[in-house]
């Protein structure tokens, strides 16, 4: 098996190209799979993975662990809401118990930025960062890129518009570097408020206008407004948001080209986006989806084998 160059995922600043593209490789490989009438391989016979959740999910969480399920791995799900965290065991205190139990490999979402790293630093299984905090969201740049990769047969010269509440976004983050490793041109728009200070220094085109954001683009991947980490407010009401930033069908539609729509989810209907545009034929949200348990199959894959 080839192997990807770290024994975690932590973010996507530190993969290489060629891991991204070995990445790409197996997930085509496993699409394939999923899609037959028997969707199981053997590959991660006997090896046990921890999907760790300090914080909320559908997709990603659901996508895991049917990706270990496909893999034949045996899980074991944690979320912090129901467990002993709530009587106040740390972090480390918690892995250690869950790694006592002989697991392999830890997935793990949590709100405070580097808590995925900190855990690499201290213990022995290979980690996979589902989300921290604001910081990197690596597998949905990789299943957003493949996505689009899918759609548009390569992501070399290609434009891609990431619109929305870039400042509390850890998408964004992760998929300017898939983005950009993968030679595609990367444009940010959102109010002045959402757009941090540091952007600039990413080498992305920065716009507050978000129809000329929509013409510059081939891809426009749409954010969700984070109000639960909004401590402030950041724009007047999000109804005066939409009207400035939301994205209908009739914009699209008053575009002279074809763009692709996608959002990493969940949607806010009729804030960032109108439900006729999220269900117009732009969209690729649910492909995304699909794609999600093909993409987390490689990761883990792949991880597992660079453990060997
Ligand atoms: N895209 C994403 O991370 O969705 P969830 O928060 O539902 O996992």
């Amino acid at each position: 098996m080839s192997k990807i160059s770290q024994p975690h995922l932590l973010g996507i600043k530190n993969i290489t190209t060629k891991d991204i593209e070995l990445i790409f490789e197996t997930a085509a490989n496993f699409k394939e799979i999923i899609n037959r009438p028997i969707k199981k391989v053997p590959s991660l016979r006997d090896v046990t993975i921890a999907n760790i959740f300090f914080e909320n999910s559908t997709r990603t969480r659901l996508s895991f662990e049917l990706a270990e399920k496909r893999l034949s791995a045996d899980t074991i799900n944690f979320t912090a809401s129901n467990s002993s965290v709530k009587k106040g065991e740390t972090l480390l205190d918690t892995v250690n118990n869950v790694l006592a139990m002989k697991v392999d490999m830890v997935v793990m979402r949590h709100a405070s930025v580097g808590a995925p790293h900190f855990l690499s630093k201290h213990i022995k299984a290979n980690i996979v960062n589902a989300g921290d905090g604001t910081h990197e969201h690596p597998t949905q740049a990789l299943l957003d890129t493949f996505s689009i990769h899918e759609k548009l047969g390569t992501l070399s010269g290609k434009k891609v518009a990431i619109i929305g509440d870039i400042l509390h976004s850890r998408v964004a983050l992760s998929n300017i570097f898939a983005l950009q490793k993968l030679g595609a041109k990367v444009m940010v728009c959102g109010p002045p408020t959402l757009l941090p200070k540091y952007i600039a220094s990413l080498n992305v085109t920065v716009e507050y206008d978000v129809k000329k954001a929509l013409e510059w683009c081939d891809v426009a991947n749409v954010l969700r407004i984070q109000l639960e980490r909004q401590q402030i407010k950041y724009f007047p009401s999000l109804r005066e948001y939409s009207l400035y930033y939301g994205i209908n069908k009739k914009l699209l539609d008053s575009l002279k080209k074809e763009i692709v729509l996608m959002h990493p989810g969940p949607i806010n209907r009729g804030v960032e986006l109108t439900s006729d545009a999220a269900d117009s034929h732009h969209s690729i949200i649910l492909d995304q989806v699909e794609n999600g348990v093909a993409v987390r199959m490689a990761v883990l894959y792949l991880l597992a084998g660079a453990a060997g």
